[in-house]
Protein backbone atom coordinates (compact mmCIF):
# COMPACT_ATOMS: atom_id res chain seq x y z
CA UNK A 1 0.00 0.00 0.00
CA UNK A 2 1.28 3.36 -0.71
CA UNK A 3 2.02 5.46 2.18
CA UNK A 4 0.51 8.46 2.69
CA UNK A 5 2.24 11.57 4.01
CA UNK A 6 -0.40 14.25 4.53
CA UNK A 7 -1.07 15.60 7.50
CA UNK A 8 -4.70 15.20 9.04
CA UNK A 9 -4.21 17.19 11.72
CA UNK A 10 -8.12 18.87 12.87
CA UNK A 11 -7.58 22.58 11.29
CA UNK A 12 -7.44 25.41 13.59
CA UNK A 13 -10.48 27.41 13.51
CA UNK A 14 -9.49 30.21 14.09
CA UNK A 15 -8.25 33.46 11.64
CA UNK A 16 -9.71 31.88 8.59
CA UNK A 17 -9.68 35.91 7.94
CA UNK A 18 -9.76 36.89 3.97
CA UNK A 19 -7.29 39.76 2.98
CA UNK A 20 -8.63 42.85 2.99
CA UNK A 21 -8.18 43.82 -0.13
CA UNK A 22 -9.52 42.00 -3.76
CA UNK A 23 -6.73 43.03 -5.53
CA UNK A 24 -8.53 43.69 -8.48
CA UNK A 25 -8.70 47.33 -10.17
CA UNK A 26 -11.50 48.43 -8.43
CA UNK A 27 -11.08 48.75 -5.14
CA UNK A 28 -13.40 46.34 -3.45
CA UNK A 29 -12.94 44.67 -0.19
CA UNK A 30 -13.19 41.38 1.73
CA UNK A 31 -14.66 40.80 5.24
CA UNK A 32 -16.82 38.22 7.18
CA UNK A 33 -20.13 38.77 7.07
CA UNK A 34 -22.26 39.85 9.69
CA UNK A 35 -25.70 39.48 10.49
CA UNK A 36 -26.31 43.03 8.93
CA UNK A 37 -25.56 41.28 5.52
CA UNK A 38 -28.22 38.56 5.80
CA UNK A 39 -30.52 40.64 3.98
CA UNK A 40 -28.46 41.71 1.32
CA UNK A 41 -26.78 38.14 0.71
CA UNK A 42 -30.44 37.02 0.66
CA UNK A 43 -31.43 38.45 -2.33
CA UNK A 44 -27.83 38.16 -3.82
CA UNK A 45 -28.68 34.42 -3.45
CA UNK A 46 -32.44 34.89 -4.87
CA UNK A 47 -30.40 36.77 -8.22
CA UNK A 48 -28.30 33.76 -8.73
CA UNK A 49 -29.63 30.15 -7.66
CA UNK A 50 -31.99 28.10 -8.99
CA UNK A 51 -33.36 27.16 -5.74
CA UNK A 52 -32.40 30.01 -3.43
CA UNK A 53 -31.17 29.36 0.29
CA UNK A 54 -33.64 31.38 2.49
CA UNK A 55 -32.31 34.06 4.53
CA UNK A 56 -32.47 31.79 8.07
CA UNK A 57 -29.65 29.44 6.24
CA UNK A 58 -27.05 32.21 6.18
CA UNK A 59 -28.05 33.22 9.53
CA UNK A 60 -27.75 29.21 10.93
CA UNK A 61 -23.90 29.29 8.96
CA UNK A 62 -23.23 32.52 11.09
CA UNK A 63 -23.98 30.07 14.06
CA UNK A 64 -21.84 27.09 13.51
CA UNK A 65 -18.02 27.32 14.90
CA UNK A 66 -17.22 25.50 11.31
CA UNK A 67 -18.93 27.85 8.80
CA UNK A 68 -17.29 30.82 7.33
CA UNK A 69 -18.47 33.18 4.91
CA UNK A 70 -16.50 35.99 3.06
CA UNK A 71 -18.04 38.96 1.43
CA UNK A 72 -16.56 41.11 -1.53
CA UNK A 73 -18.15 44.91 -1.01
CA UNK A 74 -17.43 47.94 -2.70
CA UNK A 75 -16.16 50.31 -0.39
CA UNK A 76 -17.74 53.47 -2.43
CA UNK A 77 -20.86 52.25 -2.25
CA UNK A 78 -21.16 49.92 0.74
CA UNK A 79 -22.70 47.42 -2.01
CA UNK A 80 -22.43 43.83 -1.33
CA UNK A 81 -21.35 41.74 -4.82
CA UNK A 82 -20.30 38.55 -4.02
CA UNK A 83 -20.33 36.12 -1.33
CA UNK A 84 -18.31 32.87 -0.16
CA UNK A 85 -19.68 30.01 2.28
CA UNK A 86 -17.19 27.14 3.40
CA UNK A 87 -16.71 24.88 6.03
CA UNK A 88 -13.92 23.55 7.86
CA UNK A 89 -14.30 20.14 8.33
CA UNK A 90 -11.04 18.23 10.18
CA UNK A 91 -8.25 18.59 7.22
CA UNK A 92 -10.94 19.20 4.62
CA UNK A 93 -12.91 22.56 3.18
CA UNK A 94 -15.82 22.59 1.88
CA UNK A 95 -17.59 25.02 -0.02
CA UNK A 96 -21.23 25.40 0.11
CA UNK A 97 -22.15 28.55 -1.91
CA UNK A 98 -20.62 31.08 -3.62
CA UNK A 99 -22.54 34.01 -5.90
CA UNK A 100 -21.73 36.78 -7.63
CA UNK A 101 -23.90 39.62 -8.19
CA UNK A 102 -25.30 39.48 -11.92
CA UNK A 103 -23.81 42.82 -12.77
CA UNK A 104 -20.34 42.54 -11.92
CA UNK A 105 -19.82 39.16 -13.19
CA UNK A 106 -17.47 37.67 -15.51
CA UNK A 107 -15.04 40.62 -13.95
CA UNK A 108 -12.96 37.96 -12.12
CA UNK A 109 -14.50 38.99 -9.30
CA UNK A 110 -14.99 35.18 -7.98
CA UNK A 111 -11.52 33.90 -9.53
CA UNK A 112 -10.05 36.67 -7.33
CA UNK A 113 -11.83 35.68 -3.90
CA UNK A 114 -11.31 31.81 -4.71
CA UNK A 115 -7.49 32.20 -5.39
CA UNK A 116 -7.21 34.10 -2.30
CA UNK A 117 -9.43 31.27 -0.66
CA UNK A 118 -7.17 28.60 -2.00
CA UNK A 119 -3.68 30.85 -0.57
CA UNK A 120 -5.67 30.43 2.82
CA UNK A 121 -6.21 26.75 2.69
CA UNK A 122 -2.62 26.25 1.46
CA UNK A 123 -1.11 28.14 4.40
CA UNK A 124 -3.36 26.36 7.07
CA UNK A 125 -2.42 23.48 5.70
CA UNK A 126 -5.60 22.25 4.07
CA UNK A 127 -5.44 18.54 2.48
CA UNK A 128 -8.59 19.45 -0.16
CA UNK A 129 -10.90 21.42 -0.83
CA UNK A 130 -14.12 20.17 -1.97
CA UNK A 131 -17.89 21.42 -3.40
CA UNK A 132 -20.28 20.67 -5.66
CA UNK A 133 -21.56 22.22 -8.86
CA UNK A 134 -25.00 21.36 -10.72
CA UNK A 135 -23.66 19.12 -13.45
CA UNK A 136 -25.50 21.98 -16.38
CA UNK A 137 -23.83 25.08 -14.54
CA UNK A 138 -20.72 25.95 -17.02
CA UNK A 139 -20.00 29.08 -15.74
CA UNK A 140 -19.23 27.61 -12.41
CA UNK A 141 -17.58 24.91 -13.52
CA UNK A 142 -15.49 26.93 -15.90
CA UNK A 143 -14.34 28.87 -13.12
CA UNK A 144 -13.20 25.88 -10.73
CA UNK A 145 -11.73 24.15 -13.76
CA UNK A 146 -9.52 26.85 -14.34
CA UNK A 147 -8.60 27.50 -10.52
CA UNK A 148 -7.67 23.62 -11.09
CA UNK A 149 -10.57 21.44 -9.30
CA UNK A 150 -10.58 18.20 -10.92
CA UNK A 151 -14.38 16.12 -11.24
CA UNK A 152 -14.18 13.50 -8.30
CA UNK A 153 -17.65 12.24 -8.87
CA UNK A 154 -21.39 12.47 -9.73
CA UNK A 155 -24.65 12.10 -7.71
CA UNK A 156 -27.51 11.46 -9.96
CA UNK A 157 -30.47 13.88 -9.68
CA UNK A 158 -29.40 15.29 -7.10
CA UNK A 159 -30.33 18.59 -7.23
CA UNK A 160 -34.37 18.31 -6.04
CA UNK A 161 -35.55 21.07 -7.56
CA UNK A 162 -35.30 20.10 -11.31
CA UNK A 163 -33.47 16.51 -10.99
CA UNK A 164 -30.40 17.35 -12.27
CA UNK A 165 -26.84 15.51 -11.14
CA UNK A 166 -24.26 16.83 -9.14
CA UNK A 167 -20.82 17.25 -9.99
CA UNK A 168 -18.58 16.73 -7.05
CA UNK A 169 -14.95 18.53 -7.43
CA UNK A 170 -12.57 18.57 -5.72
CA UNK A 171 -9.01 19.89 -5.39
CA UNK A 172 -5.59 18.58 -3.42
CA UNK A 173 -4.21 21.88 -2.18
CA UNK A 174 -0.90 19.66 -1.58
CA UNK A 175 -0.49 18.65 -5.34
CA UNK A 176 -1.88 21.68 -7.00
C1 LIG B 1 -20.21 31.13 -11.15
C2 LIG B 1 -20.00 32.59 -10.72
C3 LIG B 1 -19.80 32.65 -9.22
C4 LIG B 1 -18.75 33.14 -11.45
O1 LIG B 1 -18.50 34.45 -10.96
P1 LIG B 1 -17.71 35.55 -11.82
O2 LIG B 1 -17.17 36.58 -10.88
O3 LIG B 1 -18.54 36.02 -12.94
O4 LIG B 1 -16.50 34.68 -12.40
P2 LIG B 1 -15.10 35.25 -12.94
O5 LIG B 1 -15.33 36.54 -13.67
O6 LIG B 1 -14.12 35.28 -11.82
O7 LIG B 1 -14.72 34.13 -13.99
C5 LIG B 1 -13.61 33.26 -13.83
C6 LIG B 1 -13.66 32.18 -14.89
O8 LIG B 1 -14.80 31.34 -14.69
C7 LIG B 1 -15.33 30.94 -15.97
N1 LIG B 1 -16.65 31.55 -16.20
C8 LIG B 1 -17.25 32.50 -15.43
N2 LIG B 1 -18.46 32.80 -15.94
C9 LIG B 1 -18.61 32.04 -17.03
C10 LIG B 1 -19.66 31.88 -17.98
N3 LIG B 1 -20.80 32.60 -17.88
N4 LIG B 1 -19.51 30.97 -18.96
C11 LIG B 1 -18.37 30.24 -19.06
N5 LIG B 1 -17.33 30.35 -18.18
C12 LIG B 1 -17.46 31.23 -17.20
C13 LIG B 1 -14.35 31.44 -16.99
O9 LIG B 1 -13.33 30.45 -17.10
C14 LIG B 1 -13.82 32.68 -16.29
O10 LIG B 1 -12.58 33.09 -16.78
P3 LIG B 1 -12.54 34.15 -18.01
O11 LIG B 1 -13.50 35.25 -17.70
O12 LIG B 1 -11.10 34.58 -18.02
O13 LIG B 1 -12.95 33.36 -19.20
C15 LIG B 1 -21.21 33.47 -11.16
O14 LIG B 1 -21.52 33.22 -12.50
C16 LIG B 1 -22.46 33.24 -10.33
O15 LIG B 1 -22.66 33.88 -9.28
N6 LIG B 1 -23.34 32.32 -10.80
C17 LIG B 1 -24.58 32.02 -10.08
C18 LIG B 1 -24.32 31.29 -8.79
C19 LIG B 1 -23.55 29.99 -9.01
O16 LIG B 1 -23.74 29.28 -9.97
N7 LIG B 1 -22.65 29.69 -8.07
C20 LIG B 1 -21.86 28.48 -8.08
C21 LIG B 1 -22.62 27.38 -7.44
S1 LIG B 1 -21.57 25.97 -7.15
Amino acid sequence: MEEDHRHHEPLDLASWDPPAELGLDAALTLRHATVADLEAMASLELASQPAPWPLESFEREQGLAWSRTWLVEDPSTGQLLAFLVFWIVHDEVHILNVAVDPAARRRGIARAVLRHFVAICRQKRVSFVTLEVRAGNEAARGLYAALGFRRIGRRKNYYADNGEDGVVMGLNIEES
